[in-house]
């Protein structure tokens, strides 16, 4: 990649009196804009907004776009975020009238189609995951964490009312949304530490469960990329102690169609559709964390739900049990018909074949890596490998350098420095949707660079080089922030 000139910033484009659009003279009696809003209120000199064209505009954009890496345009293995490809039948689905153009204030009667899908989709999750009900309001897979919890503790509350149930224990290779989850509801997280294989460590479980918890949250496959076998045990133990058992489904896409969660103890969990259903990640969002429980969860979930009557779909907000809202409407619509489109393009045995490659291609650069890298836990992984650079941190190379180096050598870097009980961790997930091809050249370019560090260290400083940006210097960013072009 060769970027010749840094790109200036719209402002830079702006020529006084240039227009990106032409809007037609208003033709609705509208009240002025001093009618509307009290002259107290209104600015006395125009914003200063840029003036572009729309031609300049659009190249503007185009080349910011062009700057960056996307799954669209470069191999993304960032572990734990699941960066597959997003196919675009999803979008195409979303974008029909009859999709795109629903107004959830439409009388019932004229949204059958709409709450049809969402029924077909939460059956479709309870299928697969094997709990008895769906709820597809979450925004995110935290939110869907924080509803997950929020129907814990109502549970508790509603059968011990003079319960003291208000510990989550969380294990240390949770990822960092679970105890944020667990201290916005009102809990207090207790640390549960891994053992050597890296899976929960019963003793120190058993040492922790108490009538003060109220239950386990955990991440299964957890972010070591391991199947935490001792789940089924650790599920027995929080349920004899009235516990319930979250699991952040964050990583379904290694399991899907593989096993079903409730089938092995679990009361509670939530699903990142962007990670396992292809939906598009967006910065933080709008995506989309539905929740499932087994049926004494049920009467909690929140309104409204989608229920057939009669071979017709309406909303029903008679719950008297229910947390309520935690999503305006039926949440993010154009989330669910996109993952919707997907698992439909696949059917059964496309589901199945999901996690099939996606544990395939993790555990194929596991194999290729391993004579290179340090692997910390040397066993066949899940969908995503985490190696350590401990040997070349001794050679003055620290993981932040290697993945500067792949950057400069075209791919976008993995996870670094998570899990926080592998030092070093280099969290790699490749994902299903990548041909071995490309796997084969992100090989070639880790083990290139494993040689570089033997050959030249010194050559890792200040990288990356190629690209529109360079090493920031990252307390500056933090504490010089310049928000304002003109200073
Ligand atoms: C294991 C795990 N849990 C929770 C989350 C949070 O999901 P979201 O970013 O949708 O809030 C992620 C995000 O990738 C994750 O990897």
């Amino acid at each position: 990649m060769n970027y010749p000139e840094p790109e200036p910033l719209i402002f830079e484009h702006s020529k006084p009196g240039r227009m990106a659009v032409t809007l037609p003279d208003s033709d609705v009696d509208a009240p002025s804009l001093e009618e509307c809003i009290p002259a107290s209120m209104l600015r006395e000199e125009p914003a200063d907004l840029p003036e572009v064209g729309q031609l300049d505009l659009v190249r503007h954009f185009v080349r910011l776009s062009q700057m960056n890496m996307s799954v669209d345009t470069h191999f993304y293995p960032l572990g734990s975020c699941t960066m597959k490809y997003n196919p675009k039948v999803n979008d195409w689905a979303a974008a029909l009238p009859g999709m795109s153009r629903v107004h959830p204030y439409q009388p019932d009667e004229t949204l059958q189609g709409a709450f049809e899908l969402l029924y077909s989709l939460e059956e479709i999750l309870a299928a697969v995951s094997g709990f008895d009900a769906i709820s597809l309001q979450p925004a995110a897979g935290a939110h869907g964490e924080f509803l997950g919890l929020l129907l814990i503790r109502s549970y508790h509350k509603h059968h011990e009312p003079e319960g003291q149930r208000l510990e989550i224990l969380i294990p240390d290779s949770a990822h960092g949304t679970n105890p944020a989850s667990a201290a916005l509801c009102g809990f207090k997280s207790v640390q549960v530490n891994s053992n050597e294989f890296g899976f929960v460590d019963l003793d120190d479980l058993g040492s922790k469960l108490g009538p003060q918890t109220a239950g386990m949250m955990i991440t299964n496959p957890n972010t070591l990329g391991l199947f935490d076998q001792n789940i089924i045990k650790a599920a027995e133990m929080i349920h004899k102690t009235g516990g319930l058992l979250y699991m952040d489904g964050a990583n379904f896409n290694a399991i899907v169609g593989q096993c079903r969660p409730a089938e092995f103890g679990i009361d509670v969990m939530h699903f990142n559709l962007h990670k396992t259903f292809s939906t598009p990640h967006g910065g933080g969002g709008p995506g989309a964390g539905p929740v499932g429980v087994v049926s004494r969860l049920e009467p909690f979930l929140p309104i409204p739900r989608v229920v057939k009557e009669d071979g017709a779909y309406r909303l029903d907000s008679d719950r008297p049990l229910t947390v309520g809202r935690v999503r305006s409407f039926l949440g993010n619509f154009g989330i669910l018909v996109r993952a919707y489109t997907y698992i439909m393009m696949h059917g059964p045995e496309g589901i199945r074949r999901i996690s099939e490659n996606a544990v395939l291609n993790a555990n194929y650069i596991m194999a290729k890596l391993k004579g290179a890298y340090d692997l910390p836990y040397d066993v066949p992984c899940m969908h995503e490998c985490v190696f350590s650079a401990d040997r070349q941190a001794k050679k003055g190379v620290r993981a932040l350098e290697i993945a500067k180096r792949l950057l400069d050598l075209g791919f976008h870097a993995p996870t670094i420095y998570f899990p926080m009980i592998v030092h070093e961790a280099l969290m790699i997930e490749p994902t299903e949707t990548e041909s071995k091809e490309t796997l084969d050249k992100f090989i070639e370019a880790m083990l290139q660079i494993a040689r570089e560090v033997e050959e030249n260290p010194a050559a890792f400083q200040n990288l990356p080089k190629n690209m529109p940006v360079g090493r920031l210097d990252e307390v500056k960013a933090a504490r010089e922030l310049q928000l304002c072009w003109r200073v």
